[in-house]
């Protein structure tokens, strides 16, 4: 599978997820902690092949300018996500008042940072990188996912 189809499936999945953890309520406290796991080893993981593979290839083959500010912009968002949404999210009581709350702004921060992958940095990749290095990170990205899953 190609880098670009991997990362969207992987954006598809833990949309789909939030979307579930939405649609709970406080009484649903097993189903919101299960949800949470999930969401918790699929984002880190997806982030982690991103930063570790997809972006610092992304950044090479790129240019100075809108490409690089790409880059950092999208490191950024890892960071306000993994850094502080998330341990927040997963911090905060099921059953609470406030999880909801902590799981929206999640939710709309996945959906901004996923949707500026695909609509900006994606489109770009296709252009920078050739139909062999998109196959190539493709197995790398998921030989790093599984490790990162197991
Ligand atoms: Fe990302
Ligand atoms: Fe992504």
């Amino acid at each position: 599978m190609d880098a670009i189809t991997l990362l969207k499936n992987d954006h598809a999945e833990v949309r789909t997820l939030l979307g579930d953890l939405e649609a709970t309520t406080s009484r649903a406290v097993k189903k919101r902690s299960e949800l949470v796991v999930k969401i918790d080893a699929l984002l880190k993981a997806h982030t982690t092949i991103e930063e570790e593979i997809f972006y610092p290839a992304f950044k090479a083959a790129g240019e100075k300018g809108d490409d690089d500010k790409m880059y950092f912009e999208a490191l950024e968002e890892h960071r306000a996500a993994g850094e502080l949404v998330l341990p927040d999210l997963l911090a905060t009581d099921v059953g609470s008042e406030q999880f909801s709350g902590r799981a929206k702004v999640l939710k709309e921060l996945i959906e901004h940072h996923a949707g500026e992958e695909e609509k900006e940095m994606f489109p770009r990749a296709k252009k920078l990188l050739s139909r062999e290095d998109l196959n190539s990170l493709g197995e790398q990205l998921e030989a790093r996912k599984q490790e990162l899953l197991a």
